[in-house]
């Protein structure tokens, strides 16, 4: 089973997380279920981007993005051209290392 690795991010997970994932499952969803509250504000239908993730190794075995996730990528903060939405990328066969970025556009995490 791929691993996925979760990089530390300050707010969500400051030490970091690494799980196992079946292929075919969303990195949000890994993430959800490892405790670690990615935002999801359109409940994982490609309509905002507080799902944001950066792939910083596997990004290659992905699928690649459709032009919907394409689309909302653009307005994400922070877009870099390994960004994903986590509620659409689906885990391959290869482990991965994610980053959460730390903003959102909703700069809910800004306080
Ligand atoms: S949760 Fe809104 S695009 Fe992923």
């Amino acid at each position: 089973m791929p691993k996925i690795v979760f990089l530390p991010q300050q707010d969500l997970c400051p030490e970091g997380v690494v799980v196992e994932a079946k292929p075919g499952e969303s990195i949000l969803n890994i993430a959800l279920r490892s405790g670690i509250k990615i935002e999801h504000a359109c409940e994982k239908s490609c309509a905002c981007t507080t799902c944001h993730c950066i792939v910083r190794e596997g990004f290659d075995s992905l699928e690649e993005s459709g032009e919907l996730e394409d689309d909302m990528l653009d307005k994400a903060w922070g877009l870099e051209p390994e960004s994903r939405l986590s509620c659409q990328t689906q885990v391959a066969d290869e482990d991965l290392v994610i980053e959460i970025p730390r903003y959102t556009v909703n700069h809910a995490r800004e306080h």
